[in-house]
């Protein structure tokens, strides 16, 4: 009889497990007693961009919500619901919105790929499109435009954060808390701040079109 296709993985995870704990003998107990992370991670759901390895963390440092082309909604409830959860129990200090170049929804997005389903979740990416679209059309090349489209998606996703229920109610309370927009490049596992980083309702705007306009300098201001 053939093995299991996944029971290499489920090896892989008794050494891993095994090797955790040869290295720190309260690791697992230590963790099943609480979790208090203190950065909330949206991301997108690509293979390649695995949240907790990019910046080094250990489980129970991240809190992660990844889908397709970290796109926040405001009528998704899972997203919400992390988003929630994280703010007014685990109380994180910063959420961050890390897009990736060479994303593939974002390139569908651009290209008005026909895939199906999946193209009313892009269409929140074909909205961010059409917003820049006076900066955007001006780029002849394919990759610069699509790498910019990647950037103002972090950016318009990360205002979508800031304008949750939750993030806003956190700030009227007065609740520490900062939104940020990062970009990771795969072909050389480096994150860029995208210098989207807003602590209250009032910065949004200002902080937004600051981020933006950088994005459109040539060279970009923020590299
Ligand atoms: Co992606």
């Amino acid at each position: 009889m053939p093995s299991h296709p996944l029971l290499p993985l489920l090896q892989q995870n008794r050494a891993w497990s095994e090797a955790m704990h040869a290295k720190d003998a309260d690791f697992f107990s230590r963790l099943t007693r609480q979790q208090a992370p203190e950065y909330l991670w949206i991301g997108c759901a690509d293979s390649r961009v695995p949240a907790n390895e990019i910046v080094n963390l250990q489980p129970g440092e991240l809190f992660v919500h990844r889908n397709v082309a970290n796109v926040v909604v405001h009528t998704d409830l899972n997203c919400l619901s992390v988003l929630q959860f994280a703010v007014e129990v685990i109380k994180v200090k910063h959420i961050i919105v890390c897009g990736h170049y060479g994303c593939g929804g974002v390139h569908a997005a651009m290209m008005n790929k026909k895939l199906g389903l999946i193209n009313n979740w892009l269409r929140h990416i074909q909205d961010v499109s059409q917003k820049y679209d006076s900066h955007l059309s001006s780029i002849i090349e394919e990759s610069a435009r699509t790498d910019r489209l990647c950037e103002l998606n972090v950016i318009e996703q990360a205002v979508n954060v800031c304008q949750t229920t939750v993030v806003e109610g956190a700030w009227e309370r007065g609740q520490e808390l900062h939104v940020h927009g990062w970009i990771y490049r795969l072909n050389d596992g480096i994150i860029r701040d995208l210098k989207m980083s807003v602590s209250c309702t009032e910065d949004i705007t200002a902080i937004r079109d600051e981020a933006a306009h950088k994005l459109f300098s040539k060279p970009p201001l923020w590299l």
